[in-house]
C-alpha cells in the first residue's frame, strides 16, 4: 500500500473521537519501533521527520525506509509528515520526496527561531496549502509560539514569555479561514524537549481551556499538540541509574492529552519520550556489559524500549484498534476533494 495523506487519518480520528500520536524519526530502528507498535495495537500511524532528521538521514534513505514500512504492513495506514517546515521551498522539497503531509510552521521566521508576524504566517502558510493541496498533500499550520529551546526549535521563550505567545482563539479562527490548513498546531504552554515544567503542570501553565475555546470556534479543524511528551519519571530514572544526568522535570500528563482529545486534538507530537527510552536502554546495555560492541546488542533493546512507549501512547490516545477501520486513500484521490472544497469556499466568498 502507498503512504496515505495525513488528512484521511485525522478525519477518521475526528469522526470516531480519538487522537493519533505523531512520532519523530531519524533512523531505521525508530521506524521499526513505530511499525511494530502499530502491528501490536492495530493502529494507524503518523511518522514525522524534522528538517534536522531529513539532513541526518538523507531524504532518499528516509523515503525508502518509509516505503518499506508501508510495504511490510499493508493493512496499517501510514502518513509521512514533515515536522516544522520553515519555508515554501522546504515544504515543496518534502512533497517531491514523497511526504504525504507537511507542516508549514509560519509562527516562526525562516530561521526557525524568531517569532513571526501574523500576516507573514498567513501569507506563507496559504502558499504552502495551495501548492500542497493541488497534489493531494495535507497541511498543518501553527499559530502562537511554543516555548523551549532545548532542541533548537521555538522562539527561545522563557516560561513567562511563552505565556504571552499562547494561541488567540479568535486569531486561530481567522487563520484557518485565510489559509485553508487541514490541521492547526496551537500553543498552550508546552515546549519541545525534556525540560517542560519544573513541577506537575497546573491549569496556570498548561492552558487546556484555550483548546476548548478553539474547538468551539473551529469544530471541523483538526487540532495538534506539539511538545507533548510526558517525560515519564521511570524513563528518566533508567538514564540516571546507568550513569546519565537529568534534572528534575515534568512533561505533559497523558490525562491532559486525553482531555485535549475530547476537545478536538487529533494529532499529538511525541519525540522526547522515545529519545529517553532509547537512551536509557542503550546506557543500560553499556553499563551492564562493558565489553559489548555489536550495535545490534544495544540498538535492539533501544528499538524495543521505544516500541513500548509507542504502544502505550497508541492505547492512551485511542488509535489502537482503528487501523483496519480506515479506508485507505492516496494523495491522488485527495486532489478532487481539495478542488471541491476550494470551489465551495470561493462560492461562499462571492
Ligand atoms: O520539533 C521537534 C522535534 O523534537 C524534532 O527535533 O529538530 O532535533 O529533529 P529535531
Ligand atoms: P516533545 O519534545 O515533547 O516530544 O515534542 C515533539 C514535537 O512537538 C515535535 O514537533
Ligand atoms: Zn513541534
Amino acid at each position: 500500500m502507498s503512504l496515505v495523506p495525513m488528512r484521511s487519518l485525522l478525519d477518521h480520528a475526528a469522526e470516531n473521537d480519538y487522537g493519533i500520536a505523531a512520532f519523530n524519526v531519524n533512523n531505521m530502528e525508530q521506524i521499526q519501533s513505530i511499525m511494530e507498535a502499530a502491528e501490536t495495537t492495530n493502529s494507524p500511524v503518523i511518522i514525522q521527520a524534522s528538517r534536522g532528521a531529513r539532513k541526518y538521514t538523507n531524504d532518499a534513505y528516509l523515503r525508502h525506509l518509509m516505503l518499506a514500512a508501508a510495504e511490510l504492513c499493508p493493512h496499517i495506514p501510514v502518513a509521512m509528515h514533515l515536522d516544522h517546515g520553515n519555508s515554501l521551498p522546504t515544504c515543496l522539497s518534502a512533497i517531491e520526496q514523497g511526504f504525504t503531509s507537511v507542516m508549514m510552521d509560519g509562527s516562526l521566521m525562516e530561521d526557525g527561531k524568531s517569532a513571526a508576524a501574523y500576516e507573514y504566517n498567513v501569507e506563507v502558510t496559504k502558499k504552502v496549502a495551495q501548492a500542497a493541496h493541488v497534489q493531494g498533500v495535507s497541511v498543518e499550520g501553527e499559530i502562537g509560539c511554543l516555548g523551549g529551546i532545548e532542541d533548537g526549535h521555538g522562539a527561545g521563550l522563557t516560561g513567562d514569555e511563552a505565556k504571552k505567545h499562547l494561541t488567540d482563539p479568535e486569531q486561530a479562527e481567522r487563520f484557518v479561514a485565510a489559509t485553508g490548513v487541514d490541521a492547526l498546531a496551537v500553543a498552550i504552554g508546552t515546549s519541545h524537549g525534556a525540560y517542560k515544567f519544573t513541577r506537575k503542570p497546573t491549569s496556570e501553565v498548561l492552558a487546556m481551556d484555550i483548546i476548548e475555546e478553539i474547538h468551539k470556534r473551529l469544530p471541523n479543524t483538526h487540532l495538534v499538540m506539539h511538545g507533548s511528551s510526558s517525560v515519564p519519571v521511570e524513563l528518566v530514572d533508567i538514564i540516571r541509574m546507568y550513569g546519565g544526568f537529568m534534572k528534575e522535570t515534568y512533561g505533559v500528563p497523558v490525562e491532559e492529552i486525553r482531555r485535549g482529545i475530547k476537545h478536538g486534538v487529533r494529532k499529538i507530537n511525541v519525540d522526547t519520550d522515545n529519545r529517553l527510552a532509547i537512551t536509557g536502554a542503550i546506557r543500560k546495555v553499556f553499563a551492564c556489559n562493558p565489553t559489548e560492541f555489536d550495535p545490534r546488542s544495544y540498538l535492539g533493546p533501544a528499538r524495543e524500549a521505544m516500541k513500548q512507549v509507542c504502544v502505550a501512547r497508541m492505547i492512551a490516545f485511542g488509535q489502537a484498534g482503528m487501523a483496519g477501520k480506515i479506508k485507505q486513500v492516496t494523495c491522488q484521490q485527495m486532489i478532487a476533494f481539495y478542488k471541491r472544497n476550494g470551489q465551495r469556499s470561493r462560492r461562499r466568498r462571492r
